[in-house]
């Protein structure tokens, strides 16, 4: 079995494992409590926010702990609102659901939203941006990269905008860090959502980076962890994972992002000589190095994928309620038809991932298609 999901999650590295489970043995103190204990589970978890900081540029008081991206992205987008209590947001249309769902419940209660629509290849256009950009814009949030198609958004590009204009500006990085060069300070993201489990740290903790000048109104309520933003006794040694599979991402990426280009070119190259007709659903460079999503003409994504369900682990883009499988709303806004959208795959490829497997992948892949 050949696991090309590493969009969804991925494995613990096994340093990860190694501090998690040391942890665990050996450091169950409450880090707020002041005896020698506490002062030991305070040490891991101010150790995995340098870790965390060092890898995105940030300064570790910037960093607060979450229990992973969901909770980053509505800390970021309903603090701003709460600071705010009214005004007008701009997002993208192919967001995460965890940026899509706080925004329609702040529609309903007076905000307004606008979604800027993609072209072809899934960008945002930044001209597209200032041209909505209005007098009482209080935020504007646009994810780092697509968990679908990997394309990567213009960042910079927009942090400019927002702060040329003073605008608070978050992204969801969910995807990016630990596969692509993250910096906060090049980006000029004011907020940004990371996320341990896509990078091979465990599941259940994440962070929210928080420029140190930025006021944001909490959205819990408790005792006065995480700088009075996050109540709750932290998640030690999840956040100890956490702060090891940054400090590996940080050495690791130049590699990492090599390898990756390298082997989803492989995959893809293979299966275009062999699959007449597959077609690449986003940017040919411009994404993220693992990330091949591709439509398989004259198949739905799903039944080619119940196919190998015994020799490949991947995703389609699509959505599935209650057995009924719906076009991808991300590859519909890129103007792609229910057919194509319907027939698409997404291959992520993780650091673990060799070309012996891409080559049985490919092989496997081609094998079930041709059965059809
Ligand atoms: C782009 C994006 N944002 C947010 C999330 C949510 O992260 P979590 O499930 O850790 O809350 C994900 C997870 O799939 C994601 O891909």
């Amino acid at each position: 079995m050949i696991y090309l999901d590493n969009n969804a999650t991925t494995p613990l590295a096994s340093e990860v494992v190694l501090a998690i489970d040391k942890c665990l043995r050996e450091n169950f103190g409450n880090p707020s409590s002041s005896h020698s204990y506490g002062l030991k589970a305070r040490k891991a978890v101010e150790k995995a926010r340098k870790q965390l900081a060092d890898l995105i540029g940030a300064s570790p008081d910037e960093i607060i702990f979450t229990s992973g991206g969901t909770e980053a992205n509505n800390m970021a987008i309903l603090g701003m609102a709460k600071k705010f209590h009214s005004g007008h947001i701009i997002t993208s249309c192919i967001e995460h659901p965890a940026v899509l769902k706080p925004l329609k419940y702040l529609e309903q209660h007076g905000f307004k939203v606008t979604y800027l629509p993609v072209d072809k290849y899934g960008f945002v256009s930044p001209d597209s941006l200032i041209e909505k950009l209005r007098k009482d814009t209080i935020l504007i949030t646009i994810m780092h990269s697509n968990n679908e198609t990997g394309i990567i958004q213009p960042i910079a590009e927009i942090g400019k905008i927002a702060h040329d204009r003073g605008i608070v500006f978050h992204s969801d990085a969910a995807q990016s860090v630990g596969k692509v060069s993250v910096n906060v300070n090049k980006l000029g993201t004011d907020l940004l959502t990371i996320v341990s489990h896509k990078f091979y740290g465990p599941k259940g903790v994440g962070a929210l980076y928080k420029r140190k000048d930025l006021a944001l109104e909490p959205i819990l309520y408790g005792a006065s962890h995480e700088k009075g933003l996050r109540p709750g006794t932290e998640n030690v040694c999840s956040i100890a994972g956490f702060g090891m599979a940054a400090e590996i991402a940080k050495k690791e990426l130049k590699g990492r992002v090599q390898n990756m280009k390298y082997l989803s070119k492989m995959l893809y190259d293979e299966l275009r000589k062999q699959i007449p007709g597959i077609k690449l659903n986003g940017h040919p460079s411009k994404r993220l190095p693992n990330t091949l999503n591709s439509s398989f003409p004259g198949i739905m994504g799903s039944v080619l994928l119940e196919k190998l369900k015994n020799e490949v682990a991947a995703s389609t883009g699509s959505a599935c309620h209650e057995g009924r499988h719906s076009p991808s709303p991300v590859l519909k806004a890129m103007g792609l038809s229910d057919e194509r959208a319907l027939s698409a795959v997404r291959l992520s490829l993780g650091r673990d991932t060799t070309e012996q497997q891409i080559k049985q992948a490919a092989k496997a892949i081609v094998k079930a298609y041709q059965s059809f």
